[in-house]
């Protein structure tokens, strides 16, 4: 059935290599990433909005004890890290999970992998373009130049909806200070805007300028992190880690939204495969030591953090900043200000390598007749795709102007999750296809057949204990985080539907010795994904819905046609 026609790597990567071969200017791009490259430009997707910002909300909730949190959500990423590496290593073209599904599952799964990675990219990078101009607002207005104190307008560097609930002290400034347009108050965020538009001009004119750039970005960043690790250890009250788990489990897994996108970025890199030296070779090995790196650093912050002050004073948007503004010496004021300066520059760079992915993916997805050719347009002197990349700017920068998207941190963790389960799906077929593609790099074989249905049993027992103890600690939130929450029957559908899909898994796994660990991958991302929230899943539903019916008016028959024309070419 057409719907789910796959296709043969080795067609993928002689098309790659082609270009669009529609009378387009070379479809090649220019290889030059290292490891090393690879490597800065995964900590420069990872590093951001994620342990500035929204560490704060996971603590607060989650106590001393996100930690486990933050370390599970590493062991998940660290499988979801083989699979896409296996994948990476096999089809070495720059399409990411996109390429990959459509070599595993065939176009309508490619379609919505596609569709799903513009929620994860463009959708999210809205969210960090806002906070990249939050935290550049706050710095700017906190310097002090002599007698010169810049100041950026309220109404200049808030969103219209956050302006007109006057909600904070900003808020309601921005509200009265605005100009108006007849009943229209002129409000948006113009830093927001601004850094989307010069993000995408360094992208536009070159992958050797973007290098330049993150690897500049990524010193800095990693330099100022070290510096608040150190400075911040000798603030450490070891009383401020009791107790561990102040709100149990519960409080713990209510932060996984928020952990899980700090993580996000590992897989990004692979979108850059056509622009490495040796992608086979370095796109795993890049992959891990950008995870492992983050991971140390995340466990440590989140230990200084939740060290230096109580976990809950830290409900605020820049925590790292906080809890040493909160300290009453000059040095630790200064370092706060650091810390706004190593938040603007950590955003900017997740920005640049979110910005760099989503052409790419475009790019990939038009060769196939999915999108117009016009999407796979290379720049005849920087060979960027040029279209794509203008394209993108304008559909992140634009919506930056006007929206406030602090939900949308959730979305697209949910977006992405839905993307690593499907890498992992992906693995765990090839690992019984006898004649699966040949792969350089190969995620370690272990026999699933018991392991999986033991690990199925175990987690039943470990259900039925904390049953047993009272569903409190699991499903209930504490008191002082919020008005306690009794988990709704809705609310349950997700972990009921998690139970199935582990159940059927083990089943699966006992005859058919599936590989164990795309098969942990699989398991621990669907888990992460019943934890992100019923209405994220809901918001998330109705953007594949329409992503569906984009694809049956127009993708379906196009990429039919796209074929029929390649066949005639050859
Ligand atoms: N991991 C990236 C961040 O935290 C998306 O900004």
């Amino acid at each position: 059935m057409s719907l789910f026609r796959k296709k043969s790597v080795d067609v993928i990567i002689e098309e790659a290599a082609r270009g669009l071969g529609d009378g387009h200017e070379s479809g090649e791009m220019k290889r030059i990433l290292t490891t090393r490259d690879l490597t800065f430009m995964g900590i420069a997707a990872i590093v951001g909005a994620g342990i500035f910002s929204t560490i704060g909300g996971a603590s607060y909730s989650g106590g001393p004890g996100i930690i486990l949190l933050f370390l599970f959500v590493s062991v998940a990423c660290g499988f979801s890290a083989l699979c896409y590496a296996e994948f990476a290593s096999m089809v070495p073209v720059s399409g990411s999970a996109y390429t990959y599904s459509y070599v595993a599952f065939g176009e309508l799964i490619a379609w919505i992998i596609g569709w799903d990675l513009l929620m994860e990219y463009a959708i999210g990078n809205i969210a960090v373009a806002i906070s990249w101009s939050d935290y550049f607002t706050s710095f700017v207005n906190h310097l002090h130049i002599g007698s010169f104190r810049p100041h950026i307008p309220e109404y200049l560097c808030t969103d219209y909806w956050t302006a007109r609930a006057q909600g904070s002290e900003e808020a309601i400034a921005a509200w009265k200070t605005a100009p108006s347009l007849g009943s229209l108050r002129l409000i948006c965020d113009l830093p927001a805007f601004l850094i989307t538009i010069l993000i995408t001009y360094i992208i536009y004119i070159g992958i050797k300028e973007s290098k330049r750039s993150t690897n500049v970005m990524v010193i800095l960043k990693i330099g100022i992190i070290i510096l608040v690790m150190v400075a911040g250890a000798f603030y450490v009250d070891t009383s401020n880690w009791t107790p561990f788990l102040p709100n149990g489990m519960g409080g713990v897994l209510s932060g996984t939204a928020a952990v899980f996108f700090s993580y996000i970025g590992f897989d990004a890199i692979s979108t850059t495969a056509e622009e490495c030296k040796n992608p086979q070779r370095d796109l795993p090995r890049a992959m891990f030591l950008s995870l492992i790196i983050c991971t140390v650093i995340f466990v440590a912050i989140a230990l200084v953090l939740t060290g230096m002050v109580s976990y809950s004073k830290l409900n605020v948007g820049d925590p790292l900043a906080f809890v040493f503004g909160s300290i009453n010496t000059p040095f630790a004021h200064s370092l706060a200000m650091i810390i706004s300066v190593g938040a603007v520059i950590a955003t900017a760079s997740v920005l640049l390598v979110f910005q760099l992915g989503q052409p790419r993916i475009w790019m990939s997805m038009s060769r196939d007749g999915l999108l117009p050719p016009v999407f796979a347009k290379m720049h005849p002197k920087y060979k960027t795709p040029s279209f794509s990349t203008i394209l993108t700017g304008v559909v992140v920068g634009v919506p930056a102007l006007f929206l406030n998207l602090n939900e949308v941190v959730n979305l697209t963790s949910v977006g992405t999750l839905f993307a690593f389960v499907l890498v992992c799906g992906g693995i765990v077929k090839f690992h019984n296809d006898p004649n699966r593609p040949q792969s350089k790099f190969k995620t370690p074989y272990v026999n699933g057949s018991v392991i999986v249905p033991l690990l199925f049993v175990a987690a039943g027992i470990c259900m039925w204990v904390f049953n047993k103890n009272g569903v409190t600690t699991f499903f209930v939130l504490h008191e002082h985080i919020g008005p306690v929450e009794r988990i709704t029957l809705s609310e349950k559908v997700p972990y009921i539907g998690f139970a199935i899909v582990f159940f059927v898994t083990a089943v699966l796994s006992a005859v058919n010795k599936f590989s164990l660990i795309p098969i942990l991958g699989f398991l621990c991302c669907t888990y992460l994904l019943c934890e992100s929230g019923t209405t994220n899943w809901q918001r998330f539903m109705l953007w594949l819905l329409v992503g569906l019916c984009i694809y049956f008016l127009y993708g379906y028959r196009n990429s039919k046609l796209a074929r029929m024309q390649r066949a005639k070419e050859l």
